[in-house]
């Protein structure tokens, strides 16, 4: 039985006008695009009749249902262990997945992350974890489904067959300024994160000058969605709202990241980042039916530094290799005595992101050792002369333009002005 025909100009010319699409116009041109019977510049116009003029709670579950359908669908249901995992939309300095996953398994529950590459400012998962000698991110659904069995934890690339038509039209929404439309995000990250097939989610959903969503409302709404469409497709579903005001940690990049996660694992490692990993490890153990176990006594007894390892050696890498390093550092020094009271992530995010860490074309290579090293978080006393920033390159020429980008992302104050505003923002379930 075939769908239901319809017609590219018919679906944006009811879209423009503000119309409801049909459960079958949202069918169809999903799969009509997915397989090239509508044009990228049909597909553009459409998305950006969505961006303006939005899309109801029933369109976006329908629009996620076609996106989920025009690939595989995993299942885990098999597994001996619940599943759970997390998604990020993206901060400066998150590298919260590394940490995060091992801990998680080492309570007892799996979590199969499908992970990507960063493009532009906030830096990718899979980035990171490459810079660790031997390290793939490639693995089959069987490989994945084994390691999952065995060390209870994976990250690895999502592969070509989950939501193609995701792909294709996250690419297009990329080069015609319709990234930023809540529907066409929602569908986007909950279409994989469903196909995925994971029985518990937590969303880490950033706000804040280094996040997609600058402000508080849009991203409350954004995660509001988000939620539902998990529910309703049958995930236990929760978003934290965090901030990404500031970086998280003290490092951004890729090698220096999965460093600061090592320590963390150790049982020391930056307050915050300890903090959000505990929080969201707390979420995804609740989720999974597990809540009677604290992550923290994972993270004290060593099991969850023991999951790592064994997560690491099982895709290939080294855990006890020494990680690149840059060949070239530049220090900044703190121009005056005093308390840094502000931090702005979309400075440092900018100045790692220049200096190598990331990538401005997708098919661009990274850098391992590049990145930024800050050396007091907002709230630390900090003395004239003193280092503040390091950054890291294998390309000196690339300093000059990360310092710009550092200029004005801080201030330096007095201890009363500052005053600390919290991590974990809100909580929607
Ligand atoms: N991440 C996604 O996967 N999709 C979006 O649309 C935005 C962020």
């Amino acid at each position: 039985m075939g769908a239901e025909q319809h017609d590219a100009v018919e679906v944006i010319i009811a879209k423009r006008e503000r119309g409801e699409l049909s459960d079958s116009q949202i069918d169809w041109v999903i799969d009509a695009y997915t397989h090239g019977a509508v044009a990228d510049e049909q597909m553009s116009s459409l998305a950006m009749a969505i961006l303006l003029n939005g899309m109801n709670r029933r369109e976006i579950a329908r629009w996620t249902g076609a996106m989920i359908a025009s690939g595989e669908r995993m299942d885990f249901s098999s597994l001996s262990r619940p599943t759970a995992d997390k998604h990020s939309t993206g901060g400066v300095g998150d590298k919260i997945t590394l940490p995060l996953a091992p801990l998680v398994a080492a309570c007892g529950v799996a979590v199969p992350q499908l992970s990507g590459r960063g493009l532009g400012h906030t830096g990718g998962t899979l980035d990171k974890l490459e810079s660790i000698p031997g390290w793939r991110a490639a693995l089959s659904n069987d490989e994945m489904f084994a390691q999952l069995e065995s060390v209870g934890a994976v990250i690895c690339a999502a592969g070509d067959g989950l939501a193609p038509a995701d792909k294709k039209l996250y690419a297009l929404r990329d080069v015609t300024g319709t990234v930023e439309a809540i529907p066409l995000i929602a569908s986007s990250i909950m279409s994989k994160k469903i196909a995925e097939g994971t029985g518990a989610l937590v969303l880490d959903v950033k706000v804040g000058t280094g996040a997609f969503m600058k402000d508080l409302d849009k991203a409350r709404e954004l995660a509001e969605v988000m939620v539902a469409l998990g529910k309703d497709a049958g995930v236990h579903t929760v978003a934290l709202l965090t901030d990404m005001s500031t970086p998280l940690g003290l490092t951004a990049g890729n090698a220096i990241e999965v460093a600061e996660s090592v320590d963390v694992l150790a049982g020391g490692g930056p307050a915050d980042v300890l903090e959000l990993t505990l929080a969201l490890a707390r979420e995804m153990l609740a989720g999974a039916g597990r809540d009677d176990v604290d992550p923290a006594d994972r993270l004290a007894d060593g099991s969850a530094m023991d999951a790592w390892k064994a997560m690491i050696r099982a895709q290939g890498g080294d855990p006890d290799a020494t990680l690149p390093t840059a060949r070239e550092s530049h220090v900044v020094t703190a121009p005056t005595s005093g308390t840094l009271t502000r931090l702005d992530a979309m400075a440092v995010g900018l100045a790692a992101w220049r200096l190598g860490a990331g990538r401005a074309r997708k098919e661009d290579p990274v850098q391992a050792g590049a990145g930024v090293v800050w050396h007091a978080r907002p709230g630390d006393t900090v003395t004239e002369g003193a280092p503040l920033f390091t950054l890291l390159t294998d390309e000196p020429e690339r300093f000059d333009r990360a310092l710009a980008s550092l200029e004005g992302g801080y201030d330096i104050g007095d201890a009363a002005s500052y005053s600390a505003s919290p991590l974990v923002i809100d909580r929607i379930s």
